[in-house]
């Protein structure tokens, strides 16, 4: 059937000083060695990125930011560019989570602004996308991902979205230890999966990677894992601790 590759990525959010994203990320290296089937990315905070990287080095552990700016430069005090994070290691990047939206005024406009500089430098964009309680509440759920699906890849083509992943992060469930049962995750990864064969074909949406998160813990992810369209996780408060995120990225296969 499918043959996407796993994805376990951890999320640090604005969690660790630089000294104890060091120890973690060693700690993460040396438990998982021998993991060689899955892809695992870590999103330390910016500070962090740099000795984070060089840590993992050649490992099997890869590297993302929580955010990026679309200039490549230029007088935007406290941003930080495309080109800047690939100088220090960093492949992957985080676009669009929804405590940005909630918090810090990102819209779907300056998302795919984003999304647009992380595809120009090559850097591996994670798209967040997701519904608050009340929207699911109100049964627009689908309305809801389809407008941020449709506006966050505005303007590209399949050729652009090679290695776009897409994360479903109800946001209900982020950080709230409320799960969506893997049935629900599956019925909105399908119908994710759809959208994209309906606007890239076939080819794309059957090689996007579609990650869930929102409470993910080490007893929960097998059975997400175990849905057709579930291809890895995207891990917050999990991801802290070494031995957690290490359990997760185990999941039964
Ligand atoms: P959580 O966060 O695992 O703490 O719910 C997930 C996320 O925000 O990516």
């Amino acid at each position: 059937m499918e043959n996407r590759r796993s994805l376990i990525a951890g999320n640090w959010k604005m969690f660790k000083t630089s000294s104890d994203a060091i120890d973690t990320v060693k700690e993460i290296v040396r438990r998982l060695k021998q993991v060689i089937d899955i892809d695992i990315m870590i999103a330390p905070p910016f500070i962090s990125i740099s000795s984070v990287a060089y840590i993992a080095g050649q490992s099997n552990i890869a590297i993302g930011a929580q955010n990026l700016f679309w200039e490549k430069e230029g007088a935007y005090t406290g941003e930080i560019s495309a080109p800047m994070l690939l100088s220090v290691g960093c492949r992957y990047v985080i676009i669009g989570h929804s405590e940005r939206r909630q918090y810090f005024g990102e819209t779907d406009e300056t998302v795919n602004k984003k999304m647009r500089a992380a595809i120009n430098y090559d850097l591996t964009p994670i798209l967040c996308i997701g519904e608050s309680e009340k929207e699911r509440e109100s049964k627009d759920t689908f309305s809801v991902l389809d407008k941020q699906v449709k506006k966050g890849l505005k303007g590209f083509s399949k050729e652009n979205l090679k290695k776009l992943v897409l994360a479903y992060e109800p946001i209900w469930a982020i950080g709230t230890g409320k799960t969506a049962t893997s049935n629900q995750a599956q019925e909105v990864h399908r119908f994710l999966r759809l959208l994209l064969e309906k606007n890239f074909g076939n080819m794309l949406a059957e090689s996007t990677r579609i990650i869930y998160g929102g409470s993910v813990k080490p007893d929960n992810i097998n059975e997400l894992m175990a849905m057709d369209d579930v291809d890895g996780a995207l891990v917050g408060g999990a991801s802290l601790s070494a031995e957690t995120f290490c359990k997760i990225v185990n999941f039964k296969r």
